[in-house]
């Protein structure tokens, strides 16, 4: 009987560890799990998700380019960048010609991004940060995104909340919901395409679209309302805001410091690290 008991057990503890670190990748243990996990495998992320290019220009490239091609000089944000899988599509456009800043919490995605970059490395800048405190002012960017990705925060309303914030009036939001039968491995992280829609709309946004993407997410795009006028190319520093305490951020040699004496350090491969 005892042994009984004892392959129950471990058969309830197998399972448990499956849904809590592979189907859930960690989503409830913990941002530092989850940052550990994607920190594990990032030299093989790429390989894992096997990125289709002509699929990634059609569903993500080329929509993003249209929506942006009465901005003179775009700026794009990508919260949970990752290994750069939306810049790398964004920047093989002709017709893009913006800049983009990517934010992720796993240093080693960050470290592939560049490296996957390296060629439009003039054009992007990489951010160790939390998705849940943009270090940028209140309407910074031409477009915001967030891709599979919003379901292994700790909060993902609170990750909208900053993504709309940072949004400037008439930009392009893209973000996507993860549905399928994975979804129901997710509670309280996941939502019906209709909720997630009404979401959207409460914090204002319009002209919110649902797009069937891949068998696991949809892929949803808004635009938040109001007139863009041309602001033109802005320099690094006029973005900026310290994650301390929210003041404007000045380079000096490998490091941005704010008045208030904060830190931000440059990495060796170029990055921001605002979450040393
Ligand atoms: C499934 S990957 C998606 C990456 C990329 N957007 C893509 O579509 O390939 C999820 C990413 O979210 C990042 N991430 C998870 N929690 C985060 C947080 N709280 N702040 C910033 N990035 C986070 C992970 O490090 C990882 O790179």
């Amino acid at each position: 009987m005892g042994w009984i008991i004892g392959i129950v057990g471990l058969l309830l503890i197998g399972g448990l560890l499956y849904w809590q670190l592979i189907l859930a990748e960690g989503a409830y243990l913990g941002r530092r799990v989850v940052i550990l996990l994607y920190d594990w495998s990032a030299r093989i992320y790429d390989r894992i998700k096997g990125f289709n290019p002509g699929y990634e220009q059609w569903f993500l490239g080329l929509p993003l380019t249209q929506a942006l091609a009465d901005f003179p000089d775009p700026l794009v944000l990508d919260v949970a960048t990752g290994t750069a899988r939306l810049a790398r599509t964004l920047f093989q456009q002709s017709h893009f010609r913006g800049r983009l800043i990517g934010v992720d919490l796993s240093r080693k995605m960050l470290q592939q991004a560049v490296q996957a970059t390296a060629v439009w490395s003039e054009r992007i800048t990489f951010i160790h940060q939390d998705a849940g405190q943009l270090p940028f002012p209140d309407a910074t960017f031409d477009a915001v995104a967030c891709l599979e990705a919003l379901e292994f925060m700790p909060d993902p309303d609170k990750v909208l909340r900053e993504m709309v914030r940072v949004l400037r009036p008439g930009g392009f939001l893209l973000t996507t919901n993860r549905i399928g039968k994975d979804a129901r491995w997710l509670p309280g992280r996941t939502c019906k395409p209709e909720a997630f829609e009404a979401k959207l709309r409460a914090l204002s946004l319009e002209m919110v679209q649902t797009r069937l993407w891949q068998e696991d997410y949809d892929l949803i795009s808004a635009v938040k309302p109001g007139v863009r006028g041309p602001v033109g190319m802005r320099r690094l520093e006029e973005i900026l805001r310290c994650p301390r305490c929210g003041q404007p951020l000045r380079r000096q040699e490998a490091a941005f410091h704010c008045a208030n004496g904060h830190t931000v350090p440059i990495t060796p491969e170029g990055i921001l690290d605002m979450a040393h």
